[in-house]
């Protein structure tokens, strides 16, 4: 805690040093590349503000513009807009028999002297662009007297420089090279050495040897692909030449190839192949009961020949060697039958059996009859067949399925079939209101349908409910059938439920009979016997009429002589009754 306290209390004291004390002062000016301090600045870290140092062009540079000086404002060094450029040197000079070659007139470049053939030079092979103009003095040419010892001796004996030519470029390092030391170069692109030297060994004489870099252009050979067209382009290192096939002919490799360095195609060339057809082949023959062919092989060609041999017991039908067909297929196999003219077990036929045991073979001659299953008969025979020559005779039987035809009608019902043959069943649905009675569902068996025919019985419903106060209407005649409706009137109070309720195909009504509710003191009224009397009644009343019903404030009746009404009371039947 308490380190931390001075910490704080240390910057706090130097954050007011800078705000107030250094703010006028300028530390150590900037440095600037190529662009060093006068030298009396030089070392000093503390300036005033408004103090200003000067800055000059680097050895070699000159000032082309902008103010050399920057000053100390407020702590803070003013920007150098200063900009220097190289001093020029301007030409290198003149030699005669010879020249200077100049890589440029500025500040640190150079000028190579050369002279012209038999000629050498003596004095300085090289001057730089020093900041105060080119070093040295210019070289002499002098003539080379090859054939003069002495002079030879005396004159010292050199090889120029050699530079980039079209064909290669020379990795020299000196001005001259003396007799007896290598330069060395590189064929350039598009060009490969000859040989293996790289070098050019400068001779006495002061010639190079040899004369000139061995660097060839390189160039691919033209050629041909068996079956196909090639186009060229030049030839030249990087061209490329395009490969086709003739027709009837497939391209394998690349249908381009480039001419490399070394002067070879690349990638390999390709080549053209025919395209044949698909190859028919039969698969390795195969017979019943053989044991296979000499030399089992997993394809034949077309016209090959295999020998086919039966196993042990099992003599060859036809010939034994067969011949692979242009289809793929082999031609006239044989078969391999029982030897001794002894037959196989007969063949399986539809919906029929025999009534031999099964027996591995059968004699010459045995008959063998068939039947039909259980629930089929005999639509075409013979029905026995014989084992001659090995071979089983034919045997045209056909058995079909027994047919049971209509199972017959049913009164208020019907039958839905699946079919009907052997196997089928037929099954009864009785009518609305009706409810079966027996087995519903017949099967189509070998001798007929099964069981016998059910019977399809109305449904009837018991009688209606008797409501106390209410009158009921309904046909009395006969069973009460489904569809029958018995309609309820209350004779006092009011009607709760339905008044009408029918008798559904379950035998059920189709809901409890109602109440008659609410009901006041009867007032029993007599039966007006004097027609064309009216009297006053005051509802609710109640009339002696099962069949009249009393509604709004009066009544009227219509038995023989009908009509009588006074006032607001009517009195009208509701319903014809049938029976008692
Ligand atoms: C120049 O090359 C020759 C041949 O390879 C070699 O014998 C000789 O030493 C080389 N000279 C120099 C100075 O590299
Ligand atoms: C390039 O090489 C070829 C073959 O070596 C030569 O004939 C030709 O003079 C060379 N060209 C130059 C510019 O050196
Ligand atoms: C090769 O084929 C390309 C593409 O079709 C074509 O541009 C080029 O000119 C061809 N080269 C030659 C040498 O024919
Ligand atoms: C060969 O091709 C190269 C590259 O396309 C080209 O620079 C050169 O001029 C061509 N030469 C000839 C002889 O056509
Ligand atoms: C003969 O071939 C038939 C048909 O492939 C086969 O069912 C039977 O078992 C074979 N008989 C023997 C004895 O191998």
């Amino acid at each position: 805690m308490a380190i931390m306290l001075c910490t704080w209390v240390f910057l706090a004291f130097s954050a007011h040093l800078v705000a107030s004390y250094t703010g006028r002062k300028c530390g150590s000016p900037p440095v600037y590349p190529g662009k060093p301090l006068e030298e009396r600045y030089e070392g000093k870290q503390e300036f005033s503000n408004t103090d200003r140092v000067v800055y000059k062009c680097a050895l070699g540079y000159t000032h082309s513009y902008g103010s050399r000086y920057s000053f100390c404002q407020n702590g803070q060094w003013s920007l150098l807009s200063m900009q220097c450029r190289k001093k020029r040197c301007g030409s290198a000079g003149e030699i005669l028999n010879g020249r200077f070659r100049q890589m440029g007139n500025a500040f640190g470049d150079k000028a190579y002297a050369e002279c012209n053939e038999g000629y050498v030079l003596q004095g300085e092979p090289v001057r730089e662009c020093l900041s105060n103009g080119w070093s040295g003095m210019a070289p002499t040419c002098v003539a080379l007297v090859a054939d003069s010892a002495s002079s030879a001796s005396h004159r010292p004996v050199i090889c120029p420089l050699l530079h980039k030519n079209k064909n290669a470029t020379f990795h020299g390092t000196k001005a001259t090279y003396e007799p007896g030391e290598n330069l060395s170069y590189s064929c350039n692109v598009g060009f490969r050495l000859i040989g293996n030297k790289n070098f050019l060994l400068c001779e006495r004489t002061g010639k190079w040897n040899p004369s000139h870099a061995n660097c060839e252009k390189i160039k691919c050979e033209k050629f041909t692909i068996a079956n196909g067209k090639v186009q060229f382009g030049n030839l030249t290192f990087n061209t490329k030449a395009n490969i086709s096939c003739k027709d009837g002919y497939r391209l394998r490799g690349p249908s381009v190839v480039t001419c490399g360095a070394d002067s070879s195609w690349t990638p390999d060339l390709p080549t053209c192949e025919e395209v044949l057809p698909v190859q028919v082949t039969c698969l390795p023959p195969a017979v019943p009961n053989s044991s296979g062919q000499d030399g089992y092989k997993m394809a034949y060609e077309v016209g090959e020949q295999a020998t086919i041999s039966c196993q042990e017991g099992f003599e060859p039908i036809g010939s034994s060697q067969v011949t692979c067909g242009a289809d793929g297929q082999w031609q006239e196999m044989p078969e391999c039958r029982i030897a001794g003219g002894k037959c196989q077990p007969p063949p399986y036929f539809p919906n029929a059996h025999t009534e031999h045991s099964n027996q591995r073979h059968y004699e010459p001659n045995t008959p063998v009859r068939f039947k039909c299953n259980h629930g089929y008969r005999m639509v075409r025979g013979p029905s026995t067949i014989y084992c001659r020559n090995g071979r089983w005779t034919d045997l045209r039987l056909i058995c079909e399925k027994k047919k049971c035809g209509s199972a017959g009608e049913i009164q208020n019902g019907r039958y839905r079939y699946t079919g009907s043959l052997f196997g089928d069943t037929a099954t009864v649905t009785c009518n609305k209101g009706h409810r079966l009675v027996g087995v519903g569902v017949r099967h189509c068996r070998a001798h007929g349908w099964d069981g016998r025919a059910p019977v399809c019985e109305a449904i009837q419903c018991p009688e209606p409910p008797e409501v106390p106060d209410a009158d009921l209407f309904f046909d009395t005649s006969g069973i009460i059938k489904h569809g029958y409706v018995a309609s309820y009137r209350c004779r006092l109070g009011t009607l709760i439920g339905s008044s009408d309720i029918f008798c559904t195909e379950d035998g059920t009504w189709s809901a409890p009979a109602p109440r008659c509710e609410g009901q006041h003191k009867a007032k029993r009224i007599a039966l007006p016997v004097l027609y064309h009397e009216t009297v006053l009644y005051s509802p609710p009343c109640y009339l002696p009429y099962p069949q009249s019903e009393v509604w709004g404030n009066s009544f009227r009746h219509e038995v023989s002589i009908p009509i009588w009404e006074r006032g607001d009371i009517q009195v009208q039947p509701r319903k014809k009754i049938i029976g008692p």
